[in-house]
């Protein structure tokens, strides 16, 4: 992976890029994003013509975080909390008929001469609807008619997903093979050709954004510019050859290490297509997945909370302890793992190694709190469980699952394992409804307060 990363840089420093650190994980500068979530984002001044960039163009390795997919993480072979993106951008300088050559020449040069080396005929790519040029551009560079595959505003015009610069977007997908699932290009199947690369052509402004289809065009931006991204992780697994995003060199390791503490064996059982992997498979990856995304945070000033981008690393680090008490581990488990994770990530960036102390002890010390929570929470449940056998009925309650969850931070899915294992069902259903209730009343009360994202600690 760190060679990944060091080819990508040089390939587009030795075409006139400057060389750009990534920012930090939290977004600052923007009060509508709580993480960077792409690497563009350090740049968006740049595109809508707000400050004169310093370079006409530029190249990166930009640390993020995404988690609205967080249920997805290791039951699809992609879907990471933190990811790592390579982008190159240009401001006002190169358009399609620049970015997309210097992208099919990085991925198709052999790896003896610098390039990825991967197969020109298993790339397949995608362009907007009406982009006549970027696909005539592709055409011109060898990618022939049938495997370019138009599709819509959800697949091919991309924005910050509020308001910004944006634009329609092409896309490069590797054909992983029969085994990964069906046949006929990146529409059918998304496992099966893998989305590696972003190739976005910003050209306009945009506001009113509802979803990925609705928005509202202001008008084009200052110049036409180029931002794109390559899923360093995605690349790292076609070119180790590995299933998915947990078992590429920077991430395997705090897998294994979690399969060797609580005796599993990871990838018994589990089919290589998405919703086959064995649960224990699943929370395997979760954990390896979490724990580097706290260790990532973490470094970069996060800390544990309940709001904002606390409360996601808060969220991120209890599903990790979570997994791994699911798996049979009852002790602090990150002592365990959180120093496999620094040893992979700190080549790349070695302030994770010098800062350890202050990283660890953070984490630590949440994993300490969240024990007691259980343990607190355990007791609880406990009284419950009697108290509902006494009764005869065989049930517990709705209304003392939510208890559970809201007042103590007892998670449901815990709440359901120990009741079944003292032959009790849970009023699940109640249970859904009252937390329903409950974010109706929060989406309420954020609409009456219109703040969206905004980081309350300001006020
Ligand atoms: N900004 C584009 C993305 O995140 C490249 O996909």
């Amino acid at each position: 992976t760190a060679e990944i990363k060091r080819r990508f840089l040089a390939h587009f420093e030795a075409n006139g890029h400057a060389v750009v650190p990534s920012a930090p994980l939290p977004a600052i500068d923007d009060p509508n994003l709580l993480f960077v979530n792409a690497g563009m984002v350090q740049f968006v001044p740049y595109f809508l013509g707000q400050r004169t960039p310093p370079f006409a163009r530029a190249v990166s390795v930009q640390k993020c975080i995404r988690t609205p997919d967080i249920d997805e993480v290791g039951k699809t072979s992609r879907h990471g909390t933190f990811f790592q993106m390579n982008g190159n951008f240009s401001f006002g300088d190169y358009f399609k008929e620049g970015a997309i050559p210097l992208a099919w020449e990085l991925v198709t040069t052999p790896v003896e001469r610098g390039g990825f080396g991967l197969d020109p005929e298993r790339i397949w790519v995608t362009v907007y609807l009406d982009d006549d040029e970027a696909a005539a551009i592709w055409r011109r560079t060898g990618v022939p008619e049938e495997r370019i595959v138009r599709r819509g505003k959800k697949d091919n015009f991309w924005s910050m997903g509020i308001p910004g610069p944006a634009g329609p977007c092409s896309e490069l997908y590797y054909d992983r093979g029969p085994q990964y699932g069906r046949a006929g290009g990146p529409a059918v199947d998304e496992d099966r050709y893998l989305e590696f690369w972003n190739l976005v052509f910003m050209q306009y402004d945009i506001a009113d954004v509802r979803s990925k289809e609705e928005f509202r065009v202001v008008g084009e931006l200052p110049a036409r510019n180029i931002d794109t991204g390559m899923g360093l992780e995605r690349m790292a697994a076609i070119l180790q050859g590995v299933d998915n995003l947990y078992e590429i060199d920077e991430v395997r390791p705090i897998l294994d290490r979690a399969a060797e503490l609580t005796g599993r064996r990871y990838g018994v059982g589990s089919g290589r297509v998405a919703g086959e992997s064995h649960p224990d498979d699943v929370r395997l990856r979760v954990v390896a997945d979490h724990v580097r995304t706290a260790l990532m945070l973490i470094g970069d000033g996060v800390t544990p909370s309940n709001e904002g981008r606390g409360y996601v690393l808060r969220r991120i680090m209890r599903r990790a302890i979570r997994a791994v008490r699911l798996l049979g581990w009852q002790d602090p488990v990150l002592p365990e793992l959180l120093p496999v994770a620094r040893d992979c990530m700190a080549p790349s960036y070695p302030e994770l190694a010098s800062e350890f102390d202050r990283i660890s002890s953070y984490a630590y010390a949440e994993e300490e709190a969240f024990l007691s929570t259980l343990r607190a929470g355990t007791t609880i449940l406990d009284a419950a469980i009697a108290q509902a056998r006494a009764a005869g009925g065989g049930r517990l309650s709705g209304e003392k699952a939510f208890q559970l969850h809201d007042t103590y931070g007892f998670p449901i899915d815990l709440t359901l394992e120990i009741a079944a294992e003292h032959g009790l069902r849970v009023d699940e259903e109640g249970f859904r409804r009252l937390m329903a209730d409950q974010r109706a009343r929060a989406r309420a009360d954020a609409r009456a307060r219109k703040t969206g994202h905004a980081d309350l600690s300001a006020y």
